[in-house]
């Protein structure tokens, strides 16, 4: 078992550094929801199919992540408070490339 760690700031803006395995298939908004650090609910709503954009988190360290795909895309079109360094947290798999990412959730759409 390999674990990455990634500094995750909550939507209360406290930053949490967690560990993130890399061989259990799963992506950050997977692992957000495994430390409940957004209320059940507020998170993940689709299950992770790029058709909520409840997951939609800023990149603030400058790895260089996996491209968009034309779904992720169309649904960061759409949402709300989306800015240049948004990604869906749950298009992002958990990979040794990550370790060290550094992201902020970004508010809960109403
Ligand atoms: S969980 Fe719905 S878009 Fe990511």
């Amino acid at each position: 078992m390999s674990d990455i760690k990634i500094k995750i700031i909550d939507r209360e803006g406290v930053s949490h550094e967690v560990d993130a395995p890399t061989d259990m298939n799963m992506n950050l908004m997977e692992v957000v929801r495994s430390y409940e650090l957004a209320p059940e609910g507020t998170i993940g709503i689709c299950g992770g199919m790029a058709m909520c954009a409840s997951c939609q988190c800023y990149v603030q360290s400058d790895h260089k992540l996996p491209e968009m795909s034309d779904d992720e895309e169309a649904m960061l079109s759409e949402a709300f408070n989306v800015k240049d360094n948004s990604r869906l947290g749950c298009q992002l798999h958990i990979t040794e490339d990550l370790d060290g990412l550094e992201v902020e959730l970004a508010p809960e759409e109403a």
